[in-house]
């Protein structure tokens, strides 16, 4: 069976203003009284109207294998869900190449998940898209830090950059893809690497148009060389935003277990931060388990101690202190068990685990037996909070 992606607009989110009907170079967008509309047989996926739409209502997408045809989405009141299908039998040039460079990378990310991924029911909706490999948004770099102790053995960057005029709007969670300069050994470009936002959605700089990305210097690594030697001014090819599950509630009520390694603590910055700044007086917890090998290697060790107890629960683990036995976040969780367990117990308690791929066998381990300990099934506590939205995985 052959499969399109299919370009639609969200009837419930459209104010109908026009702009992308007037903006498709091949006029496959229309409207009637009700709706506007996308006509499958005229879409080229160039995604011009993209980043003008003011809503976000343009940006969503179905795989099937018959289009919906215009009279069905004139006569919408909302979207219809995506079907089970098997992505791979899509079609190449019906859509397929549509962030399928970023959607397979980040299925590889959160294969952990065990599941199908859902966003939490209150998340805010994101937008995803906006800018492509072919098109992307141009950033310039405005701060390169680095977040790790001079005599640590990695390099870990706190990199601001600015999209000054060019709308780039994201939540805490989702990632931008970030396109090297230069060519490969073979000349062609190199690849779209992805780095999570480690800011809130108002920006690293509140109510200015920037972002910031927390990146590790890999040995030999393209793109983290690239960004790490880059210099306040560099202009910096932007693709994105990606990533339309891996979203914090948007929920003061909410409980958010976040459990990371390394660089996997930039979004949970964006999260932190988020509570503060929007919801200061949350009734629900934000506990943090973060791990590396010693405090002059954690990313933000300084400004984390700053932050007050009752924002943010922290356990900071280290595997490499000297006199100490090693510890990882699973052995530090499974020391917190009654606490984690009684928060497993609350249908409000979400899960989010980012960082090294190693870590998650560990990890789900630690909850497994922490449940077992207390009398749950972790198997049914994790279907549930998965079909719900609640269990979260991003490994890299
Ligand atoms: C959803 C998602 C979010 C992410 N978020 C972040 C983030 O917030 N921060 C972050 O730092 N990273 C993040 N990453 C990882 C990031 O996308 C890159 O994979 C990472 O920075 C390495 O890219 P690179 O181009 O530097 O390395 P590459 O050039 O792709 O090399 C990959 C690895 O191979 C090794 N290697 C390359 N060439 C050789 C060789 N000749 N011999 C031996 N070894 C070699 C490198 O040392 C490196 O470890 C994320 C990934 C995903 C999927
Ligand atoms: N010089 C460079 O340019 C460069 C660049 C990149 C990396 N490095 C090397 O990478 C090292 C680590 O860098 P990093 O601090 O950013 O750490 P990391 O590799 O991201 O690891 C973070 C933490 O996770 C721990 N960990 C490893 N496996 C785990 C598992 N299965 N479950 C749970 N936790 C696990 C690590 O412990 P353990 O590691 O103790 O097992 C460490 O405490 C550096 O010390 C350095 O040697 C160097
Ligand atoms: S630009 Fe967006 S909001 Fe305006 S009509 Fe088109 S889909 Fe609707
Ligand atoms: S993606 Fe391009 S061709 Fe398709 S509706 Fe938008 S502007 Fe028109």
């Amino acid at each position: 069976m052959s499969l399109i992606r299919q370009h639609l607009i969200d009837p419930e989110i459209c104010i109908r203003c026009n702009t992308c009907e007037e903006t498709c170079p091949v006029d496959a967008v229309t409207h009637n009284d009700d709706n506007y509309v996308v006509d499958a047989a005229k879409c080229e996926y160039c995604l011009d109207c993209i980043s003008p739409c003011p809503t976000g209502a343009i940006d969503n997408w179905r795989v099937v294998s018959a289009p919906y045809s215009l009279e069905e989405q004139f006569s919408w009141t909302e979207l219809p869900e995506q079907e089970e299908v098997d992505e791979s039998e899509l079609t190449a040039d019906k859509g397929a190449a549509i962030d399928d460079e970023a959607a397979a990378l980040i299925a590889v990310a959160h294969q952990g998940e065990g599941g199908r991924a859902r966003a939490p029911a209150s998340a805010s909706k994101p937008q995803v898209n906006l800018y492509t490999i072919a098109k992307p948004a141009i950033a310039r770099v405005v701060g390169n830090y680095r977040l790790t102790a001079p005599e640590a053995n990695n390099d870990i960057r706190h990199v601001v950059l600015d999209f000054g005029g060019t709308a780039f709007p994201i939540l805490e969670g989702q990632s931008i893809g970030i396109i090297p300069q230069g060519t490969d050994e073979k000349g062609k470009p190199h690849r779209m690497r992805l780095y999570s936002v480690s800011s809130a959605r108002d920006g690293e700089r509140p109510n200015h148009n920037n972002v910031a990305l927390t990146v590790k210097r890999e040995k030999i690594g393209v793109a983290s060389n690239y960004i790490c030697d880059l210099k306040k001014g560099d202009e910096v090819k932007v693709a994105g935003p990606y990533g339309a599950t891996f979203l914090m509630p948007n929920d003061p009520e909410a409980n958010i277990i976040m459990i990371c390694t390394g660089t996997g603590s930039a979004p949970f910055r964006g999260f932190t931060e988020r509570r503060r700044r929007a919801m200061p007086r949350a009734a629900g917890r934000l506990m943090l388990f973060f791990g590396a090998r010693r405090p002059e290697e954690l990313p933000y060790f300084g400004p984390l101690k700053k932050v007050p107890a009752d924002v943010l629960d922290q356990e900071l683990v280290f595997s490499r202190l000297p006199d100490r036995p090693k510890e990882y976040v699973q052995d530090r969780m499974r020391k917190h068990d009654e606490d984690i367990a009684a928060l497993l117990e609350d249908d409000n308690t979400y899960i989010f685990v980012c960082g090294l791929k190693g870590m998650e066998a560990g990890v789900t381990e630690a909850l497994a037996d922490i449940c077992r300990l207390h009398g749950l099934d972790w198997k049914r506590v994790h279907a549930a909070m998965l079909e719900t939205g609640r269990f979260h995985v991003e490994t890299y």
